[in-house]
């Protein structure tokens, strides 16, 4: 059977991305925030999954606002990569696994979680950044990717409390994929930031870092807030941060932290990483 070794949930800012390709890493804005990255290799390396299913929002590449669905999964066998703006670079594409797509689909939308199924998917930054972070392998990656994408561009924005539940579905959809496949969940975005308008610029380290003691330990904290409240608090892109519910979801009720790191900022962010794994 698939089994989820354990998830991944990180920031994804672009800027990351660039400094990634100018090798900027231990140039002294970078240093701490890559050094943050370091035990998160080491537990990929050691864990060696199969498939990574990455939670993210599209940024307007692959949905733009005239057709936004609130949930939406790559259903593809290759997923190729592409800048919606910010110079970043072009990576290898993704090799995708359209059969174990096909029985994610099925499973959701039988627990009524009627989600969009995409042949065809152009991944964004939201993606490929924190895989490039994770692994710089080019031009392969050594996982195949499953792209999971959550509207929180264009309101209306699916409930914190959705994403938690879409967690608990994402579980039971992969623990009854007869393969032998290890899986690793990758919720990306966040944490607190706003990109426009008056509040430009707002970080809130405080509740930052609460939301991932929240995610660690008590996620329905922050399932518990409206997106208007996560918006006041985290900023209007910091609502992104509902990603790392459906990451908590997927995982144990009760998980080993085997990392937590946060760094702010990064271009306009609170960036924040955590390793969460399943009891074996
Ligand atoms: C930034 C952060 C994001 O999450 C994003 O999608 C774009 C930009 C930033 O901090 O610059
Ligand atoms: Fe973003």
């Amino acid at each position: 059977m698939a089994r989820i070794v354990g998830g991944v949930t990180t920031s994804h800012i672009p800027a990351i991305g660039n400094a990634m390709t100018n090798n900027l890493e231990q140039t002294p804005y970078w240093k701490r925030f890559f050094d943050g990255y370091e035990p998160v290799k080491e537990w990929l390396a050691d864990v060696d999954p199969d498939i990574a299913i990455v939670i993210y929002n599209d940024h307007g590449l692959n949905f733009f606002l005239n057709q936004v669905p609130a949930i939406a999964l790559g259903c593809a066998d290759q997923y190729h990569n592409a800048d919606e703006g910010w110079g970043l670079q072009t990576l290898a594409s993704f090799e995708g696994d359209a059969q174990f797509s096909w029985h994610l689909a099925e499973s959701l939308i039988r627990q009524e979680f009627d989600i969009a199924t995409c042949q065809e998917m152009l991944v964004d930054h939201g993606f490929i950044v924190p895989m490039a972070l994770m692994w710089r392998h080019l031009p392969e990656w050594p996982v195949k990717g499953i792209p999971l994408a959550i509207n929180t561009v264009q309101h209306p924005i699916p409930r914190a409390s959705r994403l938690l539940k879409l967690g608990y579905g994402l579980r039971k959809a992969i623990e009854s994929y007869p393969e032998d496949l290890k899986v690793v969940i990758f919720g990306t975005g966040g944490m607190s930031h706003q990109l426009q308008g008056e509040r430009a610029g707002i970080i809130d380290v405080e509740y930052d870092l609460k939301c991932m003691d929240a995610v660690i330990n008590d996620p329905e904290w922050l399932a518990n807030q409206t997106i208007d409240e996560i918006i006041r608090k985290a900023g209007t892109e910091g609502v992104e941060t509902i990603m790392w519910l459906a990451m908590r979801g997927a995982l144990h009720p009760t998980v080993n932290v085997v990392h937590k790191h946060y760094h702010a900022p990064i271009s306009n962010t609170g960036a924040g990483v955590l390793v969460l794994e399943n009891p074996a």
